[in-house]
């Protein structure tokens, strides 16, 4: 296995990672048909085996504070993107992505990196275990079925009727934001501090 930048020819073997990577999490529907790209500078790994992608890491990272992150002082890397081919989960690949694009941050003087994640709990205790604490949460809500807009969500348009919608909930009554929806997900700010 080795660690490597992403280079533009990787293009369908990441984006082929990505998408069976997600497959049992709650961002199975996420499918993205090309790499995101950044406004900003971003550390973007690959990890090759036998020349197939088998885990990529995207950093998007900031040369201005703020600019990225949603907190914190200092310059801050976000990650957009980590994932694992199925195949190869659990043999440290994630860990080693993860440790050289740190070494990266740290030569480029960020001083924490952020992530945003659902509540798949392996997903949770994988960031743990590569000591990131939990900061931040708030809800995201699926709303797939017309009987669940009934009195609680209405277009203003006549005549217009949403089938689907996705939406965020940063209030604190989740007891009723999960009973009146049958998808909802935490999602959770993980933030790692980075030793300088
Ligand atoms: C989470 C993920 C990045 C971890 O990468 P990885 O290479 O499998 O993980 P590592 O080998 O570095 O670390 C393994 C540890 O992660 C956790 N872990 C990983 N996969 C797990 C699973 N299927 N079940 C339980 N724990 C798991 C465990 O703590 C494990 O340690 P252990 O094997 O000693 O119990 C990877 O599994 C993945 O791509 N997940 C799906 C995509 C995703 O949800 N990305 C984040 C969206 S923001």
């Amino acid at each position: 296995m080795i660690i490597r930048p992403y280079n533009k020819k990787d293009e369908i073997g990441w984006v082929r990672c990505r998408v069976l990577a997600f497959l049992d999490t709650s961002y199975f529907d996420n499918v993205l048909t090309k790499k995101e790209m950044y406004e900003n500078p971003a550390i973007e790994l690959v990890a090759e085996v036998n020349g197939i992608i088998v885990g990529l890491l995207d950093i998007e990272y900031e040369r201005k504070e703020k600019t990225v992150c949603s907190r914190g002082n200092g310059l801050g890397g976000m990650i957009w993107h980590i994932a694992i081919h199925p195949d190869y989960r659990r043999q440290g690949i994630g860990g080693a992505l993860l440790c050289e694009a740190e070494r990266q941050a740290r030569k480029l003087g960020l001083n924490r990196l952020e992530a945003w994640t659902r509540d798949d709990e392996w997903v949770n205790k994988w960031y743990e275990k590569q000591q990131f604490s939990k900061v931040d949460s708030y809800y995201q809500v699926f709303i797939e079925d017309a009987e669940e807009f009934k009195g609680k969500l209405e277009s203003c348009v006549p005549k217009l009727y949403p089938v689907t919608t996705f939406a965020h909930y940063v209030g604190e009554d989740v007891d009723f934001i999960t009973s009146a929806f049958k998808r909802v997900h935490e999602c959770s700010c993980y933030e790692k501090k980075l030793q300088a």
